[in-house]
């Protein structure tokens, strides 16, 4: 069997994965589950859930914990990266003080997901470097936010990694369950970067399926515009179906309103940790539990076990990962990461053509990308003058006066994440 680990097992994520892994073990056969921690008293009882679990649905893998990286990564043949440096407190920051100038506050979108990639950048890198050291066929599948650059932070450095979000598996279950038909039936023409794509197309049975976008927003589209809590008639002059992280753009100074009027997500996100930590410390429980569901990252064990059973060789398949662009969208950089269908295989992911962005959603991509280079550079190099240029360089932020004054927030809210400052 293989042997994976997960950096970041301490989360309560983890028993999703766990339930993904057991479940789907034809798949992906794991004979050892690391899971790497240095927060001991997460740790504990995620690793006891996840035994039980692995031992309910008869899984022979067994599954062992640790805090120390090095012996956890030794003979690794994949990593799963899913760490947050500064847990939900610093998330909380992120979330709050862009809110101050009228700016939206989110974890990766905006001047809060600059922080994120600030304080998160140098330390994937050093992750990626040991898991490279210890094993220079490993792979590195990344979850951790934000997702489009850190893998570009990996990928310039030359390491073995694909970029993974849940928000595309998430749509395909939705309009699979909405169509009446399989998941696996879905194909989304999926485009964008990370956190900011768009469904252009939704075939069925496969690429060369009919579309049936037209029909999905003719038939059910308050549904999905309700859950993108966008409305419908936006919809349908699209003809197509953005992810929800576009209503930070699209629907800006709406959202900022309503973050002010209320708890964080990240203080949400806190009581429910606490209250799933208790659970899982509950020897009775051996399944994932209902809660978890309430968190974004619903179904992201499908789409982890699928990436590593197309990149340890198992199969090839097609799937949406964060890939380097190299050409797929040809008004960008080659070395941007794109989030877009992939052939993934033991060789890697390699995007699949796209059919021509329409200039309004290439423009939005175009200038993301930009700032999301910009912010790379900043993570790298650290400095001021870096944060206040890739500031400026965002959409959503724009104006020199904002820019300034984020800066200075950001660096006064983040001085222990940053070697720099
Ligand atoms: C979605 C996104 C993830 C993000 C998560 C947040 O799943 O794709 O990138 O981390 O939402 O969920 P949470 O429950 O922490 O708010
Ligand atoms: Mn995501």
């Amino acid at each position: 069997g293989m042997k994976l680990v997960v950096v970041g097992g301490g989360s309560t994520y983890t028993p999703e994965l766990v339930d993904g892994f057991a479940r789907l073990r034809d798949t992906l056969p794991v004979g050892e589950l690391v899971l790497v921690d240095p927060a001991a008293d997460r740790l504990e009882p995620v690793g006891g859930l996840a035994r039980r679990i692995f031992a309910k649905q008869g899984h022979p893998g067994k599954v062992t914990t640790t805090g120390d990286l090095e012996a956890a990564v030794d003979g690794a043949d994949a990593v799963l990266l899913q760490l947050r440096v500064g847990g939900q407190a610093a998330r909380q920051r992120d979330e709050t003080w862009p809110l101050e100038c009228g700016c939206v506050g989110q974890e990766t979108t905006g001047a809060g997901g600059l922080a994120k990639a600030l304080r998160t950048v140098p330390v994937v890198l050093d992750i990626a470097e040991r898991v490279r050291d210890a094993n220079p066929e490993a792979w590195i599948i990344d979850f951790t936010n934000p997702v489009g650059i850190v893998t570009r932070a990996l990928l310039q450095a030359g390491h073995k990694a694909v970029g993974l979000c849940n928000v595309a598996i998430g749509l395909q279950r939705k309009f699979a369950a909405l169509l009446g038909v399989a998941p696996a039936d879905v194909y989304l023409e999926h485009v964008g970067l990370n956190h900011l794509t768009w469904e252009l197309g939704v075939r069925l049975g496969g690429r060369d399926g009919a579309d049936v976008l037209p029909r999905l927003l003719a038939e059910h589209g308050d549904a999905v515009a309700g859950d993108l809590r966008l409305p419908r008639g936006l919809l349908d002059r699209l003809g197509v179906v953005p992810s929800y992280y576009l209503r930070y753009f699209y629907a800006h100074d709406e959202v900022v309103e309503e973050l002010r009027g209320r708890p964080s997500r990240a203080a949400e996100v806190a009581a429910m940790e606490r209250e799933l930590l208790e659970m899982y410390r509950d020897p009775a429980l051996d399944e994932k539990p209902e809660l978890l569901a309430r968190r974004g990252g619903a179904y992201y064990s499908e789409a982890a076990v699928d990436l590593a059973a197309s990149l340890l060789g198992g199969r090839g398949a097609t799937q949406v990962v964060n890939v380097r662009n190299a050409g797929t969208l040809p008004f960008l950089p080659d070395d941007a990461v794109v989030e877009v269908q992939a052939e993934v295989d033991a060789d890697g992911a390699r995007p699949l053509p796209v059919r021509e962005l329409d200039p309004l959603y290439a423009g939005l991509v175009a200038h993301v990308t930009a700032y999301e280079e910009l912010a790379l550079e900043a993570a790298l190099r650290g400095g001021r003058d870096r944060v206040f240029r890739a500031l400026l360089a965002h959409p959503l932020v724009g104006q020199y006066a904002y820019a300034e004054t984020l800066t200075d927030r950001l660096i006064a809210h983040n001085r222990e994440h940053l070697a720099w400052a």
